[in-house]
């Protein structure tokens, strides 16, 4: 089997206090709990303090996987956020992350690859490593997706969560770490899933307020097709890579959107439900930062054993849609 160049030394998570729930929205919209649970595994989600960013969720995540990794800011070398809710256009989320945790010898950046935006930020961080670019790499799922998210729409309100997860990557010494990865992105289907308002394109104005294209938009029965066939073709392909099944599989973290196309993706893979870690229930979708919230979390309690093989498979905007084998 491939040699890991890429392994985690630290992981960490950060899920704000405040819970809203399907009874909650049976109060603010023509919603019911049964609908959003038979439809979509949701029970509840957590939602960002208004002062509380994007970069102040990476921050706790972030000072968790250093813990764990037993190092301090000035070790880290390179921080990549992935993230599709960044506190503001310009700099990025991973400059003020690097401000905020005092790394003055790392170089930081965002990558926008919406829900799949781990996935994509482990594979740069993996390459950067391989190329002798990085040793203490600092990647970041964070999104504030309340903040893009409109509360009249139920079709979507009840989809989305806030939160934040961090990996710390750093040279193999071994055989645990990264086995084998894959990415895919299909541009073509963009519109199917997106933010019209706010860009250069239709840059903010009266209109862009009532007609709230500043938030987001879904065509969510086209979506969840795609995501189910394009999960399949992701958990299929990393563990062709890496030369192995589903049978292989000890634990499946799938990215947390919705039961039926963790169901689906799970299925395809002939991977049985007992050996797939599933949130949504607590979390809703919070995009790229479900995988590291699950990750961490089944690690607390107790689903993750050193020497496990792991496949993370994911899907969001874009189309962009990508898994991961690691050794655990
Ligand atoms: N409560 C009650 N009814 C709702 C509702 C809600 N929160 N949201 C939509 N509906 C209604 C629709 O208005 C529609 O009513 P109509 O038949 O009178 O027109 C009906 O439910 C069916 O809508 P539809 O969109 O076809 O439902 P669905 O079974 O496809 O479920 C989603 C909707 C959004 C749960 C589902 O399509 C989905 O999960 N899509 C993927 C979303 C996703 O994962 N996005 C992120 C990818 S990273």
């Amino acid at each position: 089997m491939t040699k890991p160049i890429a392994a985690f030394a630290g992981l960490g998570a950060c899920s704000p206090e405040r819970i809203l729930t399907n009874a909650d929205f049976e109060r603010m919209l023509d919603t019911s709990d049964t609908w959003i649970r038979e439809r979509t595994g949701i029970r509840e989600r957590h939602i960002a303090a208004p002062d509380q960013t994007t970069a102040l969720m990476a921050r706790d995540a972030s000072l968790q996987a250093m813990a764990e990794a037993g190092i301090g800011p000035e070790a880290i070398d390179t921080i990549i956020v992935a993230t599709a809710t960044p506190d503001r256009l310009l700099p990025s989320v991973a400059c003020d992350l690097q401000a905020l945790l005092g790394a003055r010898n790392a170089t930081a950046f965002d990558i926008t690859a919406a829900c799949s935006g781990w996935v994509y930020g482990l594979v740069v961080g993996e390459a950067m490593i391989a190329a002798g670019k990085g040793e203490r790499v600092l990647v970041l799922g964070a999104e504030k997706l309340s903040a893009i998210t409109d509360y009249t729409d139920r079709s979507t309100a009840v989809l989305f969560g806030d939160g934040a997860g961090a990996a710390l990557l750093s040279p193999a010494n071994g055989d645990r770490g990264i086995l084998s990865s894959y990415l895919k992105t299909d541009g073509t289907l963009a519109e199917l899933l997106w933010r019209p308002g706010g860009g250069t394109v239709h840059p903010p104005s009266d209109e862009m307020i009532k007609d709230h294209s500043y938030y987001i938009k879904m065509a969510g029965r086209e979506v969840f097709k795609n995501a189910v066939r394009s999960m399949a073709d992701a958990a299929t392909k990393a563990l062709e890579r890496a030369g192995l099944t589903g049978a292989d599989v000890d634990l499946l973290v799938p990215h947390q959107a919705n039961i039926r196309i963790i169901e689906a993706t799970a299925e395809h893979a002939h991977i049985p439900m007992e050996r797939v870690y599933v949130n949504v229930d607590r979390y809703g979708n919070t995009s790229s930062a479900s995988i590291p919230i699950a990750l961490d979390e089944a690690r607390k309690c107790g689903r993750l054993e050193p020497g496990m093989i792991v496949l993370l498979v994911t899907f969001g905007a874009g189309f962009t849609w990508g898994s991961l084998v690691l050794r655990w």
